[in-house]
């Protein structure tokens, strides 16, 4: 009722006045449950999630942190379980939704304004959220539902994010130049960033997917690009649509890696023209989508200050 909700509103607001602080960009972060979000959906879009989103055993949830391969990672995805109609590949609905729009986020989109109603949604249902392990909703756990997280080398990341959230709309006028990348560079090494620190949310999945091979598949964004075919049949594999035999020969799995490359799509007029969020263009989704692109922005000496967060890695036994 009104008066439960408006005190559920006071709590989170005080809530928030008393969390740390930071700036991203123009954008401010606050360091909620242990990583740090973005201050305009803590109140309300991520409470929402966490109180109100049960998952059910057919879901499917895509994990990942911004600029990991979430766009790429969604449009396979949806391909996987409605690839029937690909012989119709001119007229894929890729050409007329992007990826985004296909595979709801759960905060950033779903649980926006309301408390959706996710029930009459035909299974499987496919989401997605930046969110850490340690803090989605407790059913996406103890369901059996299944999780697919997608993870990129973190200097590629960050240097992906960087060019992001130039381009973001509340600072447009700005240039992307080399204080900048370094002011933000400190920032990303010490997890500030929307939903870092990059370790924690990276590890997080990682031992789960170690631990429950069958709940969690872990990708790597370059393992996906240097060995697409066998990444696809493993993700297919793992979603619980496998590729027959016959789709193989048909060359099924080349179809849907070449219907949702990154020049494919990039060229897609939804995709130039079009805008699904409201802060930023489609087209932003969509740069060079280059492994060690890093190396063009970063010099050996900068890129050291990414040594603590590749010890850490190593520390847990994960490494690139
Ligand atoms: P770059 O900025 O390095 O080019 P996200 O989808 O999580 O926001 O990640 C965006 C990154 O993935 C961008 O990386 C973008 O170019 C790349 N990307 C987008 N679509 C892709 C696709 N279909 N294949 C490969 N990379 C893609």
């Amino acid at each position: 009722d009104r008066s439960t909700h408006e005190q559920w509103e006071d709590e989170l607001q005080q809530l928030q006045l008393s969390l740390p602080k930071e700036e991203w960009f123009k954008a401010p972060l606050c360091f909620y449950q242990g990583f740090w979000c973005p201050t305009s959906i803590i109140y309300k879009e991520v409470s929402a999630f966490q109180n109100h989103f049960q998952a059910t055993d057919t879901d499917l949830i895509l994990a990942s942190l911004p600029k990991t391969g979430t766009t790429w990672l969604k449009s396979l995805i949806y391909t996987i379980v409605n690839r029937k109609n690909l012989s119709e590949i001119s007229q894929h609905i890729l050409r007329s939704k992007n990826p985004h729009e296909l595979v709801l986020h759960l905060e950033y989109k779903l649980y926006v304004n309301n408390q959706p109603d996710l029930t009459n949604i035909p299974s499987p249902r496919l989401f997605a959220t930046h969110l850490p392990y340690s803090t989605i909703p407790k059913s996406i756990k103890t369901s059996k539902c299944r999780i697919v997280y997608i993870c990129r080398n973190p200097l590629d990341n960050f240097i992906s994010v960087c060019h992001f959230w130039a381009l973001f709309d509340m600072n447009k006028g700005i240039k992307l130049d080399m204080d900048m990348i370094e002011e933000h560079m400190h920032k990303y090494c010490k997890g500030i960033f929307p939903h870092g620190p990059y370790d924690d949310h990276l590890l997080g999945y990682w031992k789960e997917s170690i631990e429950n091979p069958q709940k969690v598949l872990f990708l790597e964004y370059e393992g996906l690009k240097k060995e697409p075919h066998a990444h696809l049949k493993k993700l297919a594999d793992f979603m619980g649509y496998p590729f027959s035999e016959e789709e193989e020969k048909e060359n099924v799995v080349d179809e849907i890696l070449e219907l949702c490359s990154l020049k494919n799509l990039k060229e897609m007029e939804v995709n130039k023209s079009g805008k699904f969020y409201p802060w930023f263009g489609n087209n932003t989704l969509f740069r060079k989508g280059e492994v060690g692109d890093w190396t063009n922005y970063l010099t050996p000496s900068m890129a050291k200050g990414f040594d603590e967060i590749h010890e850490k890695l190593k520390n847990a036994g994960f490494s690139f």
